[in-house]
């Protein structure tokens, strides 16, 4: 089976990688195999929005074939549930993830946010050949840790602490993401689906 991944961030990738292993014979593609591929802006409302974006950009030059779309964010309770959305773009349109950890973390201290917990959310849009669309959603509650640590990951990993966890995610590395993750949980639902129609 081949599956062409909506995504430009190395990051995701590799999660996309490690977790999809698990299904025989599978062929993963990315949208940079494309020459001349430009991804569309993501200008929607929610993580659904963007997700399909993702999704139907990619479709568009390449149908009939499997299709997975993502949108993935940190939603910071003390700050309204910032920076949603727009977690990729927080610090501005190219930051970088170390800019948007700093970023994250300036904005709670000058609002004085006690309220450190958050959630990571992810959106994952599948078009299957026929052009079915299948929607998957999965979170991951925690802490906003007031430092960054940890190497491992990417993203705001270095300052998201797991509920029930000590240490962050990009501490606790990728093994425990394939487990636990926003994204693991959309994608455990996914594979679950696709062995159910195959
Ligand atoms: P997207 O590629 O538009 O979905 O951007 C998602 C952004 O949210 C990423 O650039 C990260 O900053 C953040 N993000 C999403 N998922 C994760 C994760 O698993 N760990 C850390 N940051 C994440």
């Amino acid at each position: 089976m081949e599956l062409w991944i909506a995504t430009g961030n190395a990051g995701k990738l590799k999660e996309f990688q490690l977790q999809l292993k698990e299904i025989a014979d599978l062929k993963l593609h990315v949208q940079s195999e494309i020459p001349g591929f430009t991804p569309r802006p993501e200008d929607g409302q929610t993580f659904l929005d963007n997700a399909r974006i993702k999704a139907r950009t990619l479709k568009a030059v390449r149908p009939g074939v499997w299709i997975l779309g993502e949108d993935a964010g940190l939603e910071v309770t003390g700050l309204g549930h910032f920076p949603g959305i727009h977690s990729a773009r927080y610090a501005g349109p190219k930051a970088s993830d170390s800019e948007n950890v700093a970023k994250l973390l300036k904005m709670m201290q000058i609002r004085h946010v006690a309220d450190r917990s958050a959630r990571f959310v992810c959106t994952t849009v599948v078009f299957t050949p026929a052009g079915e669309e299948w929607v998957f959603t999965g979170e991951l509650k925690g802490q906003i840790a007031k430092v960054p640590s940890g190497q491992l990951g990417f993203g705001y990993d270095p300052v998201f602490i797991p509920e029930g966890e000590t240490k962050t995610l990009a501490e606790l590395g990728p093994g425990y993401k394939i487990q636990h993750s926003h994204r693991a949980q959309a994608l455990k639902q996914f594979i679950q689906k696709l062995r159910g129609s195959l």
